[in-house]
């Protein structure tokens, strides 16, 4: 899968260099590329934003860059192009596996007061928001959907892993334990040392159960919130 992000701030992408992500692509199962809009520019002082028509706070990107940059980048529309921003449909698991069992994403990324809107209607397929806050550009917010989107590429981490994590099965993951077996006076449940593993399953079922209840009971399956 390759994922392209388009941006004015390329340098801002080195998190996706580190850790299991950087490996990930440094093995060539993932390839993410980055891709400086103002490169694009045809002004002469490479300028891409301007005041907003009709007045109003800050700057908009203007469209001339973005679209030479999607069209150079994307020129068949093979790929899923998503812009990110605060009036997108909210970012949860199950976007992140549709995502990530499709093809090639590309994620243009909105800057100061965002981007004219004219791109959103001839070259955006999707707005993806990642929560109801809202940031000063779309970087940080294509970061984490690439991230997310990144962990369920085949081999990037054990399929052990996704099947056992929070909302996988529209529950929250159950508490976990490690060495020492007593810390600052509490003990790990007794049930995770007996190596019965069907006990160790429906301990942690129940403990799934009663954490979704307790703190997110709007991703339960027969919750009215869903
Ligand atoms: N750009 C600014 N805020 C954002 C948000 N919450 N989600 C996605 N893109 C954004």
């Amino acid at each position: 899968m390759k994922i392209s992000i388009l941006t004015l701030f390329p340098e801002m992408f080195t998190p996706l260099e580190g850790s299991i992500i950087g490996r990930a692509r440094n093995s060539g199962k993932i390839e993410i590329e980055t891709i400086n809009i103002r490169d694009y520019s045809t002004d002469k002082h490479r300028k891409c934003d301007d005041a907003p028509f009709g007045g109003g706070a800050g700057m908009l990107m203007t469209p001339q860059p973005i679209a030479d940059c999607i069209t150079a980048i994307d020129p068949d529309h093979k790929a899923k192009r998503i812009y990110l921003s605060p009036k997108g449909k909210t970012l949860n698991q199950k976007i992140v596996r549709d995502l990530a069992s499709g093809g090639d994403l590309v994620l243009l990324c909105g800057h100061y007061e965002g981007v004219d809107q004219r791109i959103i209607d001839l070259f955006i397929d999707e707005e993806v928001s990642i929560g109801d806050y809202v940031l000063t550009g779309g970087e940080l917010p294509a970061m984490v959907l690439t991230d997310a989107v990144a962990r369920y590429v085949d081999g990037v981490i054990s399929s052990d892993s996704l099947t056992a994590e929070s909302f996988s099965d529209d529950l929250l993951e159950y508490p976990q334990y490690t060495r020492p077996q007593v810390f600052m006076g509490l003990e790990v449940p007794e049930v995770l040392l007996n190596g019965n593993h069907k006990l160790i399953d429906e301990w942690r079922r129940e403990r799934s159960l009663e954490l979704t209840k307790k703190l997110r009971p709007d991703i339960l399956k027969d919750s009215p919130d869903r």
